[in-house]
Order: structure tokens, then sequence, then C-alpha cells
């Protein structure tokens, strides 16, 4: 089982890797996706897995007949801009690692089962974290997707025929998804819980509602030289006062919130902005507390625009409920992936592509041990010994539920 997983994750790392920084650009429809994409087909191929690509662009790898009551498996191969090894290619690298488990141990699954990647799950290039699940099961329309734009104003639906891919055909797939009978995703943990609890894999309770938001103030280019302060309508004003809104806010209600991206138009060292277009990711334990939160940032945000003469458009570009796993599969896999004791069950801020998939099919999560509890950065990290227990526990998860 280690070779093979070692193996993979040696013919993986090099793809889409930016050298300067060690992290990972692996953006949607990008010669670097193209890449891990093709790396995963050949992997498949390898092990006899039958390779479709759904109209949404996710691909499939099917041990046995495609469905119906399929067991599905699987994670994302894109990546947030310079993030880890892990996010993701860990579930993929695994699945098809736990195949292999399941070959050597001479198991047959009587249940078709069947490794996915699903394309877009950061929203790095496009907006909209997890837009192949979101298809897949009607959470966004195809209108809506097809018309999402990245930072030069490539569009979903440019792109993907442009990899050669129809994008008139996106959209919800009630004939695939009834398939699936039960969909599983390893994930690499992107927090300390698993070291706190001294565990190499935990089981997943809850994803906590999440969310991601445009805000744009607007204000008047000028001269940094000449414009008095008093003449002045400059929106990085109101733009810094909202960045330690959101820090007060989320603190306020034991949520987190982030602005990690912003763009400064025309961005000269002389000139006054005439735009700051920023970006709020917000998270918080339940729906009112994340509400309640992104509200307070908004009239937060609203009064300093006012304040320093900018006005303030803003919009939700996506919104995911809470996600409580079904707690007799969680403990099922649960009591399958911990070594004596149950796994330990955590609740997560982050966002997976089987928190979307969990509003169709009954669904749950492994998280495997990050002892650098860092993600969405390249000192991400999974020990060896962890990854093959991760293997290890996904293969005796995939066995029980297969009926192999
Ligand atoms: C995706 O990884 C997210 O939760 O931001
Ligand atoms: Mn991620
Ligand atoms: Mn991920
Ligand atoms: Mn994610």
């Amino acid at each position: 089982m280690s070779d093979t997983f070692d193996a993979m994750w040696a013919g993986l790392a090099p793809l889409g890797r930016n050298r300067a920084t060690g992290g990972y650009r692996r953006y949607s429809w990008t010669p670097a996706d193209a890449d891990v994409r093709a790396w995963f087909t050949a992997e498949a191929v390898a092990r006899d897995l039958a390779v479709e690509t759904d109209r949404n662009g996710n691909l499939w790898a099917w041990w046995g007949d495609p469905g119906p009551d399929a067991v599905v498996t699987g994670s994302h191969l894109d990546s947030v801009p310079d993030g880890g090894a892990f996010d993701g290619p860990l579930g993929v690298v695994s699945a098809l690692a736990a195949v292999d488990e399941l070959d050597r141990r001479g198991l047959r699954p009587v249940r078709p089962l069947a490794v996915t990647v699903f394309v877009e799950e950061e929203g790095a290039r496009f907006g909209m974290p997890c837009l192949g699940s979101r298809l897949l099961t009607g959470a966004v329309t195809p209108e809506r997707a097809r018309g999402l734009a990245d930072a030069d104003g490539v569009t979903w639906g440019r792109a993907m025929a442009d990899a050669g891919f129809d994008p008139q055909r996106i959209g919800a797939d009630p004939e695939r998804l009834a398939r699936v009978g039960v969909f599983v995703e390893l994930h690499v943990e992107q927090g300390r819980a698993l070291v706190h609890r001294g565990a190499p894999v935990g089981v997943a309770d809850r994803v906590w509602p999440h969310g991601r938001w445009r805000l744009d103030f607007s204000g008047q280019a000028d001269h940094a030289g000449t414009t008095r302060l008093a003449d002045r309508n400059d929106p990085m004003l109101p733009f810094a006062e909202t960045v330690l809104a959101v820090r007060r806010a989320a603190a306020e209600h034991d949520a987190v919130a982030t602005v990690g991206k912003a763009h400064v138009a025309p961005n000269g060292t002389n000139a006054i902005p005439s735009r700051v277009r920023a970006w709020l990711d917000a998270r918080a334990p339940d729906e009112a507390a994340l509400r309640s939160l992104v509200g307070g940032v908004d009239i937060a945000a609203r009064l300093a625009a006012a304040e320093h003469g900018v006005t303030l458009a803003s919009y939700q570009e996506s919104f995911t409920p809470v996600v409580d796993f079904p707690g007799a599969l969680r403990d099922r896999v649960a009591a399958l992936a911990g070594a004596g004791a149950p796994a330990p069950a955590l609740a997560t801020g982050a966002g997976h592509d089987a928190g979307i998939l969990a509003a169709a099919v009954p669904t749950a999560m492994l998280f495997v041990r990050n002892p650098t509890g860092i993600s969405h950065a390249p000192e991400e990290h999974v020990d060896l010994a962890d990854r093959h227990a991760g293997v290890a526990a996904l293969a005796d998860t995939l066995a029980d539920l297969t009926g192999a």
C-alpha cells in the first residue's frame, strides 16, 4: 500500500509547483490543471478503472459498473494561490491507494466503487468554491457558473471551452447523482485538532456555514502630491477601516473572517486610488452568527465609506449553509477508522465538496493529521506514517461500505 501511495505522490508532486515559493498553482482549466487531470487519468487507467468526465468537468474512475448505489470517494486537485501539496491531492491519491489496498487484500467490491476528482473546489480562479460539486447537485445554475469570470475577465464558459469541454452541457446531473449511494472524502486536517487529540485520523462532524462577499469601494483617483487631504475621496481609507471591523466582528461572534484578497486601481504609488475591490471570507459556528457578523461588517463599511465620501457596492458571491454529516454513517466510519477507540469527530471551518454532496447523498469525511496545522500555504504537511494510516482507514471504510 505504502509503495503505491509514495510512487503516486512523487509523480504528482512536480505538477503545478511554483518553485519560487514551494507552493502550488493548480487553477482550473489551465495547463497545470490539464497536467493533473492527465496524471489522474493515467493512474486510474493503469488500475483498469474506467475514466469518464461528467458534463461539469468532474472526473470519475469506476471499478465495476458505473452505479447504481455506488460507493464514491475522492477530492480535488486544484489549489489556492501557492497552496500546500495535501489539500485535495491527499484525498485523491489516498483513494487510488485504497483501491490498490483492496486489490492487494484480494477483495472485490459488491457495490460499484468510483474515485472522483471535483473541478474548481477552491474557487481560486473563478471565485465560487466547490463549483464542480455545486453544478453536479444543482446548487448553482449553469448560467451563473458560465458567467463567472477570472481576474482577466475570462469566463468559466470560455475557459472550459478552450480546455476542450462543452460549457453548454453543464448543470445539475440527477442521473449521475442517482448512481451515488454514499460519498466519502478523505482530506488533510486544516487545523491542529488531531495533533491535540494525538490521533492520526478523525471524522467530520460539522462544516461551519461560510460565504464570500465582494466589497467595491469607489472614490476619485487623484494626484498624491497636490490633492489636499480635505479634498480627497480615497477608497483606501474605508477599506482599511473595514478590515479592522472584520476582525472585531469575527472576535465578537466566536467566528473567523478574513480579507485575503484585494485589488487596488489604478495601483500607483503616487496616485490616490479610484477603487479598492476587496473580498470578505466569513465562517461561523451557526448561520445566525454568520449573518450577524456579515451584517455588522456591512454597516461598518457603509459608515466608513460615507465618512470618506466614497461609495460602496457589495455582493454575496457564494454561501454554503451549515452541514451536519449524518450521525450513523459518521459513527460507522469513525469506528472503522479508529484504532481501538473510534476516531475523533471534528467540526471544521473549511469547505469541502463533501459538504455540498451531503445535501444530496449520505456523505462522510475522514481527516488526516497535519503536524504543522497550517493549510492553504506551502507549510501544510502530513507525515509519511499518517499518510499510510489515512489510506488504511479509507480502505477499511470502503471495504465495509462496498461489502468487499
Ligand atoms: C476551501 O478550502 C475553503 O474552505 O476555503
Ligand atoms: Mn482548500
Ligand atoms: Mn480541500
Ligand atoms: Mn476546501
